[in-house]
């Protein structure tokens, strides 16, 4: 006769079967194990501890919504923040959600929003640059305002949502075409350097779809819609390779991250011409900056501004 399958840890049904651990899991004990390897993960790469106070930069996707419920779960000081980058009806979307998530978890939101913060929307500011890739510039905006956020709240650590699956494709894409600053710099945990902030992925062990499984489990809303603007078909690719891999070797994700962490990084970090990579702050607006003169978002700002006179 058929055996029944039940969870690992008790008599219930299984609600998931983790293939890369052999786990079957019944929905509540799928939550404490997730949580419980977030925990893991946070205190082996030393992101933080109880005491820190932790920007949670929130965007209403499954894996933010993820990483603050599970944060407040684990009993961390969170302050869940939003960015408004002025997309349409995507943005009103998400704040809906993000703002629904923490009444929820009854938790404040923190928002900021571009306009606002840097007097040009990123359309002004992509137009005035003439330039297509809406996406990176949105990118880099967004990471400006996470820093000034950070200081402004006077955090000691800002977190982001960035899963698995996201991960390895930057790994995969920096890997194929050998960018080596990238690959010096990527990981888990990216310390607190001249006058950058701290910042952490709690979540860079798991595969987007047990996120997804997670917030289901959990009831949370989540916006499921793509950003107009998400980054194109090459990004795609790479992603179908990754699952397919994944798919037919159960783990080889994870393996391939964590054996570059180990043995790959520390040689392109020693490969890195340390001087290149000096900061000094911005002489217009004091945010660290590699470059030789204004950072890079006030020269965006620069050009807009000078686009808006003529
Ligand atoms: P993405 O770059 O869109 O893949 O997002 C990666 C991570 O950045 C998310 O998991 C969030 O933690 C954070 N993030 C992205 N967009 C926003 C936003 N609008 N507001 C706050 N955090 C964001
Ligand atoms: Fe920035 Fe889509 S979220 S362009
Ligand atoms: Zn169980
Ligand atoms: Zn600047």
């Amino acid at each position: 006769m058929a055996k029944l399958i039940r969870c690992k840890f008790c008599k219930n049904f299984p609600y998931i079967f983790l293939k890369e651990y052999r786990l079957y899991l019944c929905k509540e004990h799928f939550i404490s194990w997730i949580e419980n390897y977030v925990y893991e993960a946070i205190k082996e790469y030393k992101m933080f501890s109880h005491k820190d106070k932790i920007l949670v930069c929130v965007s209403g996707g499954k894996d933010s919504i993820a990483l603050v419920s599970i944060l407040n779960s684990l009993g961390y000081k969170i302050y869940p923040f939003f960015i408004d980058l002025g997309i349409k009806n995507f943005s009103k979307t998400s704040l809906k959600v993000v703002y629904k998530v923490c009444q929820i978890l009854n938790l404040p939101l923190y928002i900021y929003d571009i306009k606002g913060c840097l007097s040009y929307s990123i359309k002004e500011i992509s137009k005035a640059l003439k330039r297509s890739e809406f996406c990176s510039i949105c990118g880099t905006l967004k990471r400006y305002i996470m820093e000034i956020a950070a200081r402004y709240f006077k955090v000691d650590v800002i977190a982001t949502g960035h899963n698995l699956n996201d991960e390895t494709e930057n790994l995969f894409l920096n890997v194929l075409n050998w960018k080596i600053t990238y690959l010096a710099r990527q990981g888990p945990v990216l310390k607190e350097e001249k006058g950058f902030k701290k910042k952490v992925k709690p979540l860079f062990k798991l595969r987007e779809k047990y996120l997804y499984f997670y917030v289901k489990a959990k009831n949370l809303p989540f916006v499921e819609e793509k950003c107009p603007y998400s980054k194109g078909a090459t990004r795609y690719i790479y992603r179908k390779v990754l699952n397919f891999l994944e798919e037919n070797m159960p783990g080889c994700l994870l393996r391939f991250y964590l054996e570059f962490l180990r043995k790959a990084k520390p040689i392109f970090e020693k490969a890195l011409d340390q001087e290149s990579q000096k900061l000094h702050p911005c002489p217009k607006c004091f945010y660290p900056t590699s470059r030789k003169d204004k950072c890079l978002v006030c020269s965006y700002l620069e050009k807009t501004q000078k686009r808006f006179k003529n």
